[in-house]
């Protein structure tokens, strides 16, 4: 493909990502916010007391209640995060007759992995024109705690360890959700790290930690994405829980960061009625599994008994207000209200498809690549085996509350096949059982080495699942919500597999599918090739086949660290995952991730950022410009390969020395470079004031210690391309 077939093959794309961008600029043309204001109060002097409070609080799974004689609307919310949920009709009995089929996109890993903010903007344009046709106000997503550990059965929602990276990624979800005039939920706000002791968990952190690692992403939502709400964990955090957390909601979130929208519960996560109203909860979400099947919300905290007590004056109504016109201003905002009218959304569309594969085909990364059995020669191949309950398998539904009824999914098996035709024989076999407790099975792994043998390539396909059968809630799930992994060790004997088949056929390619780090130890070295896949979401098998074959070329990049052992990473080394007698010291501090790893020296199996292609680019001519706010960095990248691609450019920024303690480095820009074989760019990295500050707890506040810094270039954390130094003096 020559460059004028790359650009026309990425300009539908482009186009899709236009058009929300047009759809942007109406936006900004809405009402007046003092008009706005203005008609908030009209409408709260109205209301009475018990319509107002049965607006901040449940009444049923996924609403809660407008004032219909008021034209004010239920507001109605979904998860998210990577596709819009089935229906639940309204009191969570799962409704299997609702024509609620829609656009399964790659989960929160893969998105991260694309390291391209106008591809999040795209995915959130989808979620935000699918939830509007499905009537949804509020699109619960993203997910974007931090990957603490590799554990955590909720990091496949999530986007990266890196705060700047989640930043980023955030931001364009966030503005591709709401230019379609739905509002996004950025969750779970705060530290909710871990899922098997959510509700009861306490996080002890240091403010520095807080600050540099924990809180940027929501920040970031917040202050430049004008996030309309954001949702409370279940966790507690410095002994109070966080949806109600004094600290977290009022000083921080509403008060440092002046956060206009709706701090909603995540489901059951309030306690306590006075703490909530105080503490700055605007709306409590949920249903008390308890009251099933007939949920009473109005034994909801933030209901009958709140009323009773603002009747006694107990609690002063005009913080009741308050919640309200916070909903009714996210209402306006998202044409819930006001002069202004939404545009009707749509779903299942070829351009919703199109940028499901295309998103994949960004995210799916290339971990190894010996000798260079990718791309397969697909000229040269007769038989392919592909081996693995994975490779068959569909995920759509997995997972818990993030599960979409996706209206088609190519597993990876259908992708190989649709690609290659008629013309080469591919076989199918399992190779393990996706079984509770189910050890290496003899009978698959031999008939899978027998395929092997007789293939000229095998495809194997292993790694994490969502659970056993598809259930919701699985408590043997490994990437689920409410659950975290026991460990790394691939489960289901699928290491005595990959062994087997590699011996039987050294032109072996391994393809990982699931939420993260796995421990490859036992056969890493013989394995020419390995891609990770994730959860690809409904293109994602045609999208591994285009990369398998060279159709697309990978550029992808971790968003996370894979370990080599699970004791190598910060949590674990440090001790307290998940935490003794439900309190999580976060010892490891602001050494999660890369930054742990670069400064301690522990060698990662493959390193954040890391991502192969089939071509190769070459960095040159660094140069350093200050401007007033910002160091301005220029580069020349290269395509000096033969197949067109695109490189992720990194800019790590380390202190050479400093009386603080500092990382030994961290992400501070990044840019995705689409070039044709032989084309070279010059390329801009902006690096604000920020990049150079760490939060000081001794002054509260962020500060540069003045000094020289490092400016380190690379396709990954670990391969650094080009240096070059700068003093900085200003704070
Ligand atoms: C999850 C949230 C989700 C909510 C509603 C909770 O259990 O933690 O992420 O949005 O349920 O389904």
């Amino acid at each position: 493909m020559n460059y004028g077939e790359l650009r026309l093959r990425i300009r539908p794309f482009l186009m899709l990502l236009a058009i929300p961008a047009i759809m942007c600029a109406c936006h900004s043309a809405s009402e007046n916010i003092n008009d706005v204001e203005e008609q908030i109060t009209t409408l709260i002097s109205k209301m009475t007391l018990k319509e107002k409070i049965a607006m901040i609080h449940a009444n049923s799974s996924f609403t809660s209640a407008g004032v219909e004689r008021l034209g004010i609307p239920e507001l109605v919310t979904s998860d998210g995060p990577h596709g819009v949920r089935p229906e639940h009709g309204r009191d969570w009995v799962l409704d299997s007759a609702a024509n609620d089929a829609g656009t399964y996109l790659p989960t929160g890993n893969l998105l991260a992995a694309t390291w391209n903010p106008e591809i999040g903007y795209a995915f959130g344009a989808v979620l935000g024109s699918e939830a509007k046709e499905r009537g949804k106000d509020v699109i619960l997503g993203p997910g974007i705690n931090v990957m603490r550990s590799p554990l955590c059965g909720r990091n496949f929602e999530y986007l990266s360890e890196d705060p700047f990276l989640i930043s980023r990624m955030a931001i364009g979800y966030i503005r591709g959700v709401q230019d379609q005039d739905v509002s996004a939920c950025v969750k779970h706000y705060a530290a909710n790290n871990e899922e098997v002791d959510r509700n009861a968990v306490d996080v002890l952190m240091s403010e520095r930690a807080l600050r540099e690692i924990y809180l940027p992403g929501f920040k970031a939502a917040v202050t430049e994405a004008d996030v309309n709400t954001v949702m409370g964990s279940y966790n507690k955090f410095r002994g109070q829980y966080a949806t109600h957390n004094d600290y977290l909601v009022n000083k921080i979130l509403k008060g440092e960061w002046k956060f206009r929208g709706v701090l909603m519960s995540d489901w059951g996560a309030v306690h306590n009625t006075i703490e909530a109203v105080k503490n700055g909860t605007d709306l409590e979400m949920g249903t008390d599994l308890s009251m099933l099947p007939k949920p009473d919300y109005n034994k909801f905290f933030m209901a009958d008994s709140l009323l009773g007590l603002v009747s006694k004056g107990v609690v002063p109504e005009t913080l009741i207000d308050e919640k309200v016109r916070r909903i009714l201003r996210i209402m306006f905002k998202t044409k819930m209200l006001g002069k202004n009218k939404r545009e009707a959304g749509s779903r299942n569309t070829p351009e919703h498809q199109a940028t499901a594969l295309k998103i994949a085909e960004e995210g799916i990364v290339l971990l190894k690549n010996e000798g260079e059995v990718l791309p397969l020669k697909r000229a040269a191949i007769k038989t392919v085996a592909v081996i693995g309950e994975n490779a068959n398998r569909e995920n759509a539904m997995g997972g818990g509350s993030s599960q979409v009824r996706a209206k088609y999914e190519i597993t990876p098996l259908q992708g190989i096949k649709k690609l290659l035709g008629g013309g080469v024989s591919v076989s199918y076999s399992r190779g393990y059982k996706i079984v509770k407790n189910q050890q290496a099975d003899a009978t698959l792994i031999s008939e899978a080495v027998a395929a092997a043998k007789k293939a000229d390539v095998a495809i194997l396909v292993v790694g994490w699942t969502h659970g056993y059968d598809y259930a919701v809630w699985d408590d043997n799930a490994y990437d689920a919500e409410g659950v975290d992994k026991p460990n790394l060790d691939m489960p289901f004997g699928q290491n005595e597999l990959i062994k087997a088949v590699l011996a039987a056929n050294p032109n072996t390619v391994v393809v990982l599918s699931g939420g993260g780090p796995i421990d490859v130890r036992q056969w890493v070295n013989k394995a020419p090739a390995i891609l990770e896949m994730w959860y690809a979401g409904m293109e994602g098998g045609n999208a591994l086949a285009k990369i398998l074959f060279g159709e697309v070329n990978p550029s992808g990049k971790l968003p996370m660290t894979f370990p080599q052992k699970l004791e190598d990473s910060p949590a674990h080394k440090f001790g307290d995952f998940p935490g003794v007698n439900n309190v999580a010291r976060y010892k490891d501090d602001i050494y999660v991730g890369y930054r742990y790893f670069d400064t301690y020296k522990v060698t990662p199996q493959f390193a954040f950022g890391h991502g192969l292609s089939y071509t190769s680019f070459k960095y040159s001519d660094v140069k350093t410009r200050k401007e007033k706010d910002s160091v301005v960095v220029h580069l020349k990248i290269k395509n000096t390969g033969k197949v067109n691609g695109a490189e992720v450019v990194q800019l790590y920024v380390k202190q050479e020395k400093s009386a603080e303690k500092r990382p030994e480095k961290e992400l501070k820009a990044f840019k995705k470079v689409y070039l044709a074989t032989g084309e070279s760019r010059d390329i801009e990295l902006r690096l604000g004031k920020d990049a150079f500050q760490y939060f000081s707890e001794k002054n509260h506040r962020w500060l540069a210690e003045p000094g020289m810094f490092d400016l380190l270039i690379g396709s990954s954390s670990r391969d650094i391309r080009q240096r070059t130094s700068i003093s900085y003096l200003e704070n």
